[in-house]
């Protein structure tokens, strides 16, 4: 099977190609609703995008050159795309109004406000903290600026807005988190410097279009991965996996718990790794996640669950809270479809722990609209004792539109 294209990498290349010079052209960009609400954002803002045949064609606009939108920008349930569009927006000549959904309305902007704010910007924000953001663009001063938090969305709005001041900014991280906007950076042609933790931007590069391919989304592929894992009789091939090694702890942490797979044809393109992973269903034993591994693992911890409660000696997550502010509260939202399946869990600030060898009932779930909540339930599905219901299953469509399809196709 083959995955749709990686979501963090397709927001990265969507809004890059838009302030580079020239046209890009981005084979398998996500299909995922975040990532065409970064498309629809970018046009908003006056790029022109040709969709052709699974291939998009981003007419750059250069890094002055875009326009105000003419209305709110909308960027729908996507964490992703407020964030690092931010970093763009507060440098621009015009005042820009960002918000999202419901529960995008409800998640934290003080991590890019507070750094932005340093720069320089003029964001005023609901509450002081949430969207809608109103964006007043002016111009930004390089900074230097430690993450207090691991989240590369905040790192990556720190460093899109470093490429419209003058001099160097530098992002300090404390905990590595993906690095998809460095190598995305290097690629459209900006100065960029990555020594241990300290990233450096220089700023005012000529960014050029590109031709690139978005590598399959390795937190997708996680879903099948379980689900392959927990499925009597089961084997899986998953081709051309993103395989960066700032994502790529999922397929140490399976392995570990003795998941018996293999990655073959491992490549490069965009200074991306990609692979064909192999897998086949094993005697997981459990294990236990916390510090930088947590947060390396972060988007992958409720399909882990499953795993956990699925395996011999259970799943124990710590360092976690970072979950609490997700699409959902996902250690909530976790325990709550725990609940209804019968499965044990003891639920704590900062993480959970699940007991292993339990039994999946069939039952009534909710995904409380959070996608990677109903295909991690949508797996627990397959290992219960008859058919369960998935309300608000559509929520898979913001990153994953033919989930469903594909798990019948590979189940069969
Ligand atoms: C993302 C970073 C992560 C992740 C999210 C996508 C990104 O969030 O959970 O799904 O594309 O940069 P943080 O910024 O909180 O690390």
């Amino acid at each position: 099977m083959i995955l749709p294209g990686d979501k963090s990498i397709s927001h990265r290349y969507g809004m890059l190609a838009g302030i580079a010079q020239g046209v890009s052209k981005i084979a398998n960009y996500s299909t995922g609703a975040d990532c065409q609400s970064t498309l629809r954002c970018m046009e908003a803002l006056g790029v022109k995008i040709e969709r052709q045949d699974g291939v998009l064609l981003i007419h750059g606009q250069g890094l002055g050159g875009l326009q105000p939108a003419g209305a709110a920008l909308d960027a729908g349930n996507s964490g992703s795309t407020i964030r690092l569009l931010s970093g763009i927006l507060a440098a621009q000549t015009f005042t820009s109004k960002i918000g999202g959904d419901e529960s995008l309305s409800r998640r934290p902007m003080e991590r890019i406000l507070k750094p932005l704010t340093e720069m320089g910007a003029a964001i005023d924000a609901h509450e002081g903290r949430f969207p809608p953001l109103t964006i007043h663009g002016r111009p930004l001063r390089a900074i230097q600026y430690t993450l207090p938090v691991a989240s590369a969305q905040v790192k990556s709005c720190l460093l899109f807005a470093g490429l419209f001041c003058d001099g160097h900014t530098v992002v300090r991280e404390p905990i590595a988190t993906r690095d998809h906007s460095e190598i995305a950076l290097r690629e459209f042609g900006a100065d960029i410097d990555v020594a241990k933790k300290t990233i450096t931007v220089a700023g005012r590069p000529q960014l050029q279009g590109k031709e690139l391919t978005v590598p399959g989304d390795l937190s997708s592929a996680a879903f099948f991965l379980v689900a392959a894992l927990i499925v009597p009789e089961a084997n899986l091939v998953i081709r051309g996996v993103g395989l960066n090694p700032t994502r790529s702890a999922l397929l140490d942490f399976l392995a570990e718990m003795g998941a018996e797979l293999k990655i073959l044809e491992i490549a490069e393109a965009g200074g991306e790794l990609t692979g064909d992973v192999l897998i086949r269903k094993s005697r997981i034993r459990g294990g236990a996640l916390e510090g930088a591994r947590t947060a390396a693992l972060i988007d992958e911890i409720p399909v882990l669950a499953v795993l956990g409660a699925a395996s011999e000696n259970g799943l124990v997550v710590r360092d976690a809270a970072e979950l609490r502010v997700k699409e959902t509260d996902r250690i909530a939202t976790i325990a709550d479809n725990f609940k209804r399946m019968g499965l044990e869990i003891e639920v704590r600030p900062d993480g959970f722990s699940v007991p292993g060898k339990q039994h999946f009932h069939a039952a009534q779930l909710d995904s409380s609209g959070d996608h990677r909540i109903a295909m991690a339930f949508a797996v627990a599905a397959l290992a219960a004792d008859g058919p369960s219901v998935i309300e608000n299953a559509e929520a898979a469509s913001v990153s994953f539109p033919e989930f469903y399809d594909t798990l019948e196709r590979v189940a069969e």
